[in-house]
């Protein structure tokens, strides 16, 4: 077994959700979506696709600020709002949130009284918007147990899914879900992976 979890941000989105539930349900893969609320209050259609497929949802909070610069009581609206958006399209409330940017402090943290989920690989997919460099750069790097950043919302990413799986199921990886990679229950104010290279404390 060599576990890894895919996660897919800023998400839902028409022109790309559909094709990475499609890519995802033929390679039989699990991931985790990590939801901005806004787009799921105007797309609650394919958050209940997201749940009913199987996948994971994480809370990627309401307008997706910089929450270091936020108050505590900034920092909570944030996430109850993508809370209830979350909540009221699915049925599921998340268990944990991926700050924006990857961004989270001690201030951070208290605040939302929640895991925090990073990431150890990522694959740049935001700054390059190129299939091709997302998927060496992906297969380059990949460990077991990693958690790998991605993206809804990109054309690119969408079109190098197919491939991406069918090469990292040849390299004998299995795609779960967080939750599943990470085993245990996670812990509120707490950063998942514990060594994830993003994670400003
Ligand atoms: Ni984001």
């Amino acid at each position: 077994m060599k576990p890894i979890a895919l996660t897919f941000d800023d998400g839902p989105d028409p022109a790309t959700t559909p094709r990475l539930l499609a890519a995802l349900a033929a390679a039989d893969a699990k991931a985790t979506f990590m939801l901005w609320g806004e787009r799921v209050a105007a797309h609650p259609q394919l958050v209940r696709q997201v749940v009913s497929a199987g996948h994971a949802v994480g809370n990627h909070t309401h307008s997706h600020p910089n929450l270091e610069g936020l108050t505590a009581a900034q920092v909570v609206a944030e996430l109850s709002r993508a809370d209830r958006a979350i909540e009221a399209a699915s049925g599921v409330t998340p268990s944990f949130f991926r700050p924006p940017y990857g961004v989270v402090n001690a201030h951070v943290l208290a605040a939302a009284n929640r895991p925090a989920v990073t990431w150890r690989v990522d694959s740049e997919d935001w700054r390059t918007h190129d299939g091709e460099r997302t998927y060496s750069r992906v297969l380059a790097l990949v460990q077991p147990g990693d958690i790998v950043l991605l993206h809804d919302g990109l054309i690119s990413t969408a079109e190098i899914l197919p491939r991406l799986l069918c090469a990292l199921t040849e390299a004998g990886y299995t795609m779960v879900t967080v939750p599943e990679l990470l085993a245990a229950p996670l812990q509120a104010q707490t950063v998942y992976p514990a060594s994830g290279i993003a994670v400003k404390m």
